[in-house]
């Protein structure tokens, strides 16, 4: 299937109405029409890949310490929806075959971000690209993999997957150098950063750029205005209303 990006994109699912990079998030993106979701693929200790943002457990968990010295079997069973909300007792940390099965029987669109713990950019993005070789279903539409990591997005250049290149802060020599390097097809900026110019600059280039974390409606009729390709946002509900 052909690869068609949508102008909102669900950050972690949709993160401002139930837990993040959970199950019940994605389910909740698809509620409220979203087409396309973001979440973060990370490396537990026995290397498993899981679904998870920090690299630590104890903000949206009831676990302690860092989720790279934790089996999975040390975090199966914690409880990541109650820090949220009582409605969300009991939700786990999905493992990253658990959330391929959930968000492609929604038929979802799918930014992967590849977000390893300190020292494993090339084990958790080549375990990453060979589960979704194996996992993701060939009839859907590919996914986009993006990371800050440039070994992950090195490791992943020759898999022919679409590939983002994240920044948070402006550095153009650098930022082009990566997405030639790597055959990247977009940059994801953190819209904090982005000026009309920048923007002019990335779309002269044929690239896709994608803005994160949007979650005013004022702001990104204006982003869209001025070129941008699609945003992120925890309240993508919002900003579908505008896009
Ligand atoms: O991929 C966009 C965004 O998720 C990047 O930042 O920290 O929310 O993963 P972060
Ligand atoms: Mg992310």
């Amino acid at each position: 299937m052909k690869f068609q990006l949508e102008k909102v994109i669900g950050h972690r699912g949709a993160c401002g109405h139930a837990p993040e990079n959970t199950l019940v998030s994605m389910s909740k993106a698809h509620e409220l029409g979203i087409k396309w979701v973001e979440f973060d693929v990370k490396l537990a200790k026995c290397g498993e890949l899981v679904i998870f943002h920090d690299s630590l457990l104890e903000r949206t968990t009831n676990g302690m310490g860092s989720i790279a010295n934790h089996d999975f079997l040390a975090i199966a069973d914690l409880d990541c929806g109650s820090w949220f909300s009582q409605q969300y007792v009991g939700e786990k940390i999905p493992t990253f075959k658990q959330l391929l099965s959930h968000v492609a029987s929604l038929n979802l669109g799918i930014n992967v971000e590849i977000k390893p713990c300190e020292g494993k950019d090339l084990e958790t993005a080549l375990q990453t690209l060979d589960h979704l070789m194996s996992h993701w279903p060939v009839a859907s539409q590919p996914p986009l993999i993006s990371s800050f990591s440039k070994i992950a997005l090195q490791a992943a250049a020759n898999w022919h997957f679409p590939l983002g290149y994240l920044i948070n802060c402006w550095d153009s020599s650098a930022w082009e150098e990566v997405l030639d390097h790597c055959n990247c097809i977009a940059l994801h900026v953190d819209q904090k950063i982005l000026t009309p110019q920048r923007v002019a600059q990335v779309k002269k280039k044929g690239l896709l750029l994608l803005a994160y974390t949007v979650n005013d409606t004022a702001r990104a009729t204006e982003l869209f205005s001025w070129g941008v390709d699609a945003v992120f946002s925890d309240f993508p509900d919002r900003i579908l209303l505008e896009a």
